[in-house]
Parts: structure tokens; C-alpha cells; sequence
């Protein structure tokens, strides 16, 4: 988890910055996100599947999923610690492109990406795109017959899997928008082979996200692994990218399988399939997002307002509201996600009381923390510290209720910068057309 500890006067301090000093010098809500952390979760990334792959005589690449939480600098960070770069979108390319990331390190992803986005993916000259539809595919051939490139693609197919996670986190079971159900995806490899400026590399199988166990990977893969075994009749298959989804503790309860144990259960199975069949184990490659920025993320409120409410069994829950919420974490109102919370602007001395942290939106779903045992004393203007919020927060966040998104610094052995700038309000107004379109851009 981020660096945290507390100084002489029980202030809490981010990699030996004080969260006080912090919350005055940039503002609250405020994300911090601990660099040593980020960039030791992608070593241990990269040394987990080396190692899992090299005992199994073949090679593995990580590809950081940037939908996690992706700027320039990040993408930098895990550049630099050996990993490539999974982008989702156009506008996560341009960042990744922006930050120098080689676009031979890019994988593309997406259920529908635009023509205008896959004809500068091929452009650029990304590693890889996963397709996605049968319409991808021609849209692929018509561009790269237009520029006169070869497109390595992956297939992106659904195993079945139902991975045991939130029902909109889990990817691979049947009824879902994302890839080709195993049996159409031959097709789909067969068209692709006829195709001159398509260069068919391997499949893809993401299975879902937040995900602990090793039992839904193992299962994925062998089933994924069949299909490979299948398509090796008709040319050459030298890759396999089996997703991401690695799960990390929020609270106390969540128990996520360590990295190493993952990775060497998941290449083994792999492994195993390969060698029944008497087959060649393919090049792995593997793309986590949450696994390696979450941790490392803690939110720094200031808190408001505090009322106490009593609640059917005749106890006394205590509301704190601070000056965020679900436009900064969607994740409690989106799919029930439990987060902690502590004081961090000094030592609360009161007795621990039942609270729930809240944000400062209109909806009573705008829950940060659920439920915390806060100390008694906790009064209007003392910071509260949420951790593991460096994934899946800020690149969920809105402007609803105009609130502007708050910035994003990092920290290292005791200095803080900014990687992304807080929004202002002017942000917000410079949108708005106006009375009459007095403020609207030319041609608009
Ligand atoms: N690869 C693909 C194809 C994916 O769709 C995803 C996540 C990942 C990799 C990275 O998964 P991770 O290692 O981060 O679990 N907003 C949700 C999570 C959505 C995940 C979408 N796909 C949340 O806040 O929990």
C-alpha cells in the first residue's frame, strides 16, 4: 500500500509528505498517489510473469491497463519498470502516444472503436489491435488496403467464465458486448487470415476485474487454449493475452491471491494444456490496471459538515460529509464498493463511532465510506484520508452537480508534484455556449 505513516504530531504522511501540508498546498478533494508504489507493483508485475514464463520456456509481456487511471506521467512510470501500455479509446492513445510510450508497446482495445480512431491506431503503427466484431475486421481491411500497412490483431473471444466478482465487472460470460463467443471466433480468425493487411498474432480473453481467485483464470485459459490448439491447423498462433482483473484488498475481508501465486498457477495451466496437445506454449501476455495504480491512490477530503442520525436498531450513525464524493468515486454508488476511511489531519482521541462518510452531491447514494468507526472528536475542517483509490476513481469521474475534478499529485521520498491539474470552474463555464450562444465556439 502507499507510504503511509504519521509524523511527531500524528499528522499522516504520503511518502513523507504531510497530508496538512498537502491538502494547503493543492486543495481537497485531493489524490495522492504514492510513485515508489506504483512503480514497484509493475516490478512485481513484470518479475511474476518472467519468472512463470521462463520456467515454462516461454516469455510473457505486461501491458498496463491505463483505463485504471492513465496520464503521462503514469504512463511513463510503468514504461520505465519494463510494461507496455493497453489503451481503450482514442483519447487514452493520445496520452499514452503524448507520454513517448513507442506505439510498438501499444495494445488497442475496444467494442467499438470509430474508424477515424483505428485508422490512426494503424498510422501510428500500434503493437497490436484486439478486435472485437466482425464489422472491426472489415473496417481493418479497408484501412490498412488504403495505407498499404500489415496490422498485427488479436481476437478478443469470451470463454464463458464467470469470474465471481460484481455482475458489471465480469467480462467473459456469455450475454455481454465484448468479443466473439469461442464458437464464431474460428470464423472470425479465418477472415482474417484471407485478409492481406492483417497479421492474425493470437487471442485475447479478459475475464473480468476484481477478481481473487486462480480457479476462473486457470478455467479461462484452458478453454481459450482449445481454440488455439484448433486454429494452429490453419498457420502460425505465437501469442495468447489472457486479460487482466487481478484483485487488491479495499478492506480488511478482501484476501486477493498474492501476484506470484497467480501468475505461476495461470502460465502453468496454460503450460499444461500446451503440453497434452503436444504444442508449442504461445507468448503470454497479461494487461492489469487496478492491481497496479489502486494501491497506491489515497483521497484526501476535508470534512464539512458531521450529523447524527439514529437508525432502526436505536444506534446512532454518524453522516460525515465532505467537500467530494461520487464525482470523484463512482465506485460505491456503481457497484456497492467498500472503501476505509481515516483522520489524517491528526490523532482522533474520542471514542471510535459508528460513521458512514458521504459526499456533497444530491443523491443519498453518494456514499464514500459505507460504514467506519470514526473517532467521536472528528469535527468540521479535519482531513480524512481514503486509500486505495488510485484506480477506477479518477478516471471515472464526473462533473456532476459542477463539481470540477480534482488534481492528481504524486509523491516521493518527501516532495509532492502535479500530474494532472484540478478542474476550476471557469473549466466548467468555458463549456457552457452561454445565453444564446454568446460564449459558443466558431462554426458551432
Ligand atoms: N483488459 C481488458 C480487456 C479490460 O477490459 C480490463 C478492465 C482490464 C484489462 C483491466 O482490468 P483490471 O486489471 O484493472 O481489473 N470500473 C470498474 C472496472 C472496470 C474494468 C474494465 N475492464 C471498477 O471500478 O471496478
Amino acid at each position: 500500500p502507499a507510504r503511509a505513516a504519521r509524523d511527531a504530531d500524528g499528522v499522516l504522511t504520503l511518502a513523507g509528505v504531510d497530508a496538512a501540508t498537502l491538502a494547503r498546498t493543492y486543495g481537497t478533494p485531493l489524490l495522492v498517489l504514492d510513485e515508489d508504489e506504483v512503480r514497484q507493483r509493475a516490478r512485481e508485475f513484470r518479475r511474476a510473469f518472467d519468472q512463470a514464463a521462463s520456467e515454462h520456456g516461454t516469455v510473457a509481456q505486461v501491458y498496463y491497463a491505463g483505463k485504471a487511471f492513465l496520464s503521462a506521467t503514469v504512463a511513463r512510470w510503468v514504461v520505465d519498470e519494463g510494461l507496455r501500455v493497453d489503451v481503450c479509446t482514442g483519447g487514452e492513445l493520445e496520452v499514452a502516444l503524448a507520454a513517448g510510450v513507442a506505439p510498438a508497446s501499444i495494445g488497442f482495445h475496444g467494442n467499438n472503436k470509430s474508424t477515424r480512431e483505428l485508422e490512426r491506431a494503424v498510422e501510428v503503427g500500434v503493437g497490436s489491435i484486439i478486435v472485437d466484431s466482425a464489422i472491426e475486421i472489415e473496417r481493418l481491411a479497408a484501412i490498412t488496403a488504403r495505407v498499404d500497412a500489415v496490422q498485427r490483431v488479436l481476437v478478443r473471444v469470451i470463454s464463458g467464465v464467470h469470474a465471481e466478482t460484481h455482475d458489471f465487472l465480469a467480462t467473459a460470460h456469455e450475454d455481454q458486448k465484448f468479443g466473439f463467443p469461442l464458437e464464431d471466433a474460428e470464423i472470425a480468425v479465418a477472415r482474417i487470415r484471407e485478409i492481406p493487411g492483417l497479421d492474425f498474432v493470437g487471442l485475447h480473453c479478459h475475464i473480468g476485474s476484481q477478481i481473487f481467485g486462480v480457479a476462473g483464470f486457470r478455467e479461462s485459459a484452458s478453454r481459450v487454449l482449445e481454440l488455439h490448439a484448433a486454429l494452429l491447423e490453419g498457420g502460425a498462433v505465437p501469442q495468447m493475452n489472457l486479460g487482466g482483473g487481478f484483485g487488491i484488498a479495499y478492506v480488511r475481508s478482501d484476501d486477493p491471491t498474492p501476484i506470484d501465486v497467480l501468475a505461476g498457477e495461470i502460465v502453468s495451466a496454460v503450460a499444461e494444456g500446451c503440453a497434452a496437445r503436444g504444442i508449442a506454449v504461445p507468448a503470454l501476455s497479461f494487461e492489469p490496471g487496478r492491481a497496479i495504480v489502486g494501491t497506491a491512490g489515497v483521497t484526501l477530503y476535508e470534512v464539512g459538515t458531521t450529523k447524527d442520525v439514529t437508525i432502526d436498531s436505536g444506534a446512532v450513525r454518524r453522516y460525515i460529509s465532505v467537500d467530494g464524493g461520487m464525482s470523484d468515486n463512482a465506485r460505491p454508488a456503481l457497484y456497492g464498493a467498500q472503501y476505509s476511511a481515516r483522520i489524517a489531519s491528526r490523532v482522533g482521541i474520542g471514542a471510535p463511532q459508528l460513521s458512514r462518510v458521504v459526499g456533497k452531491h444530491c443523491e443519498s447514494g453518494d456514499i464514500v465510506v459505507d460504514h467506519e468507526y470514526l473517532p467521536s472528536d472528528l469535527v468540521p475542517g479535519d482531513l480524512l484520508a481514503v486509500p486505495t483509490t488510485g484506480a477506477y476513481c479518477v478516471s471515472l469521474s464526473s462533473n456532476y452537480n459542477h463539481v470540477p475534478r480534482p488534481p492528481v499529485v504524486a509523491v516521493r521520498d518527501g516532495r509532492s508534484r502535479v500530474i494532472v491539474r484540478g478542474e476550476t470552474i471557469d473549466d466548467l463555464l468555458s463549456r457552457d455556449a452561454g445565453i444564446d450562444g454568446a460564449n459558443a465556439p466558431e462554426g458551432e
